[in-house]
């Protein structure tokens, strides 16, 4: 058990954060064989596609990767059971979404996948392995983990005994800039009490990561920082989003007050775009924990404090439909209304809890007709979102939704135009080949603040943009 040399490893879930993280140890780790599982055949199937553009979550510079480490040492497959019975290290990069019914639904995280990776790898694990939770958890839960590994410590027969031990090492890559925060991360965080897995795990970092940026605590302080750093990045968003709402009462302008006030190095430039609110996977999921965990321990104003960033975030999303409405002379029944962009922000194919969602449904029960489009997320994915919202011509016309994949054509015939993902090709589109394809009065809401307000006024259609006074 000591000095243990890590040869192979097997990471449970190849998903957005098992797939990248796995990737990049492959990278820069040759001498280690890296096998990701999942129960999902299709995601499977598809980390294994010959044509790289096919892989299942788009990330820049994922695919270069795939291509010189896959079939080497960086292996995807459905065979759960033989990749963890040879591996040194399992990592657990499982969901953990929130709960949907029973005690704590809509708060609590629900454990479930965690507890059936745990349940497999003490059945097939051999000898002495390192168990690491990848995926953001609920403090103490490496406690439950420990006592279903420490369940099962029959060897088979087999000479060494079965032993566990757990860290835990959280994430903190963000999507769209996955490699970039992989291959040079702010910190690695590693929390544990077995100094010889410590030192296994800090040994595998220590390839790429400076040795000063990876910080060893205890097992619980790991877990909770995880959910806090989520937890102060969104407040940051709420924080700014009220301020947009100030400024456009006030004649202020968002990006000057955001810009002035993240000049002071004691508050920092980052996190101070106002927009729709925050999506994403996580930042819902991981607070609405944390209102659960604080209240769990009696912490009631802790709990309120935290629920108010989730709030504030809804609160968003709910004025600029209203607002959008009003805007366009108080209906949108039967208007067409284009959607720029569906994934919850640039660069990412991921549209989980994207505020466009929100927001195209509530136009939709409205009456709008909505042309989408989106240049990384596919019909099929808007489909799912939008649930039974689906694309319906009849002869009628009342159809509710469709997908463009030709951006300037997305504007033919519209009233309105929504910005809501920051792609960068929305940044410099020629308003003046839109315009004449736009109905009259017509106008754009730039819920991210991308565009240039006097290009688009220029071309004769009338434009919002979040933050705005004027
Ligand atoms: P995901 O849904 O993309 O991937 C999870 C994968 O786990 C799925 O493919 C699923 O099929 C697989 N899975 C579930 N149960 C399994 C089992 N028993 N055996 C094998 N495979 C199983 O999720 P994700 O976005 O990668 O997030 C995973 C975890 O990482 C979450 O806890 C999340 O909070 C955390 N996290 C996510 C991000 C992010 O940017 N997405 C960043 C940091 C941390
Ligand atoms: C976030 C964190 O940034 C990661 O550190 C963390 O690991 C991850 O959650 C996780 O645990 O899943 P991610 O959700 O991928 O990463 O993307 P972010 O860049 O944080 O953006 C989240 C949402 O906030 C997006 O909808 C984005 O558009 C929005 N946002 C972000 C703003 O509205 N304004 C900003 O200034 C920044």
């Amino acid at each position: 058990m000591l000095n243990k040399k890590i040869k192979n490893i097997c990471c449970i879930g190849a998903g957005y954060v098992g797939g990248p993280t796995m990737a990049v140890i492959a990278k820069y780790c040759h001498h280690i064989q890296v096998n990701v599982v999942d129960i999902n055949p299709d995601r499977i199937a598809k980390w294994n596609e010959h044509d790289l553009s096919n892989l299942p979550i788009y990330e820049p510079g994922l695919e270069e990767i795939v291509k010189e480490r896959r079939g080497k040492n960086l292996h995807f497959s459905t065979n759960i059971q033989s990749n963890i019975k040879k591996a040194d290290m399992v990592f657990i990069s499982v969901n953990t979404p929130t709960k949907s019914k029973g005690i704590g639904a809509g708060q609590a995280s629900d454990l479930k996948y965690v507890e059936a990776s745990s349940r497999e790898i003490s059945k097939y694990a051999e000898g002495f392995t390192i168990v690491v939770e990848k995926s953001t958890l609920p403090v103490k839960t490496a406690q439950t983990i420990k006592d279903i590994l420490e369940s099962n410590t029959d060897s088979g027969g087999l000479k060494e005994k079965k032993s566990f031990a757990v860290l835990s090492n959280p994430e903190f890559l963000a999507e769209g800039t996955a490699i970039n925060d992989l291959n040079n991360p702010d910190r690695v965080l590693i929390g544990g009490d077995n100094k010889e897995a410590i030192d296994a795990l800090v040994n595998i970092y220590s390839n790429w990561v400076d040795k000063n940026k990876v910080l060893t605590t205890d097992l619980w302080s790991a877990e909770l920082s995880k959910l806090i750093a989520n937890a102060f990045l969104a407040q940051r968003i709420s924080s700014i989003n009220t301020i947009s709402a100030l400024c456009e009462a006030t004649g202020a302008h968002i990006k000057d007050v955001a810009l002035a006030v993240g000049m002071d190095s004691r508050i920092g430039k980052y996190f101070l775009n106002s927009g729709p609110g925050f999506g994403g996977s996580c930042f819902k999921k991981d607070i609405s924990n944390l209102v659960y965990i604080s209240n769990h321990y009696g912490l009631t104003e802790v709990a309120e404090y935290w629920q108010k960033v989730l709030n504030i975030n809804t609160w968003q999303q709910e004025r600029f439909v209203e607002l959008i409405v009003k805007k366009m002379f108080g209906t949108i029944s039967s208007k067409k209304i284009t959607i720029m962009g569906f994934a919850f922000k640039s660069n990412t194919n991921d549209t989980r809890e994207s505020p466009a969602i929100f927001i195209c449904k509530k136009l939709l029960e409205e009456g709008a007709i909505l042309k989408i489009y989106d240049p990384k997320v596919s019909e099929e994915q808007i489909a799912k979102d939008l649930g039974n919202n689906k694309i319906q011509i009849s002869p009628k016309e009342n159809r509710s939704w469709s997908f463009s994949s030709s951006l300037y054509e997305t504007f033919i015939d519209s009233d309105a135009a929504i910005f809501i993902t920051a792609w960068e090709e929305f940044e410099n589109l020629n308003w003046s080949k839109i315009s004449p394809k736009m109905r009259k009065p017509a106008w754009i809401f730039d819920t991210r603040s991308i565009l240039k307000i006097d290009e688009v006024k220029k071309s004769g259609i009338n434009i919002w943009q979040v933050g705005c006074g004027t």
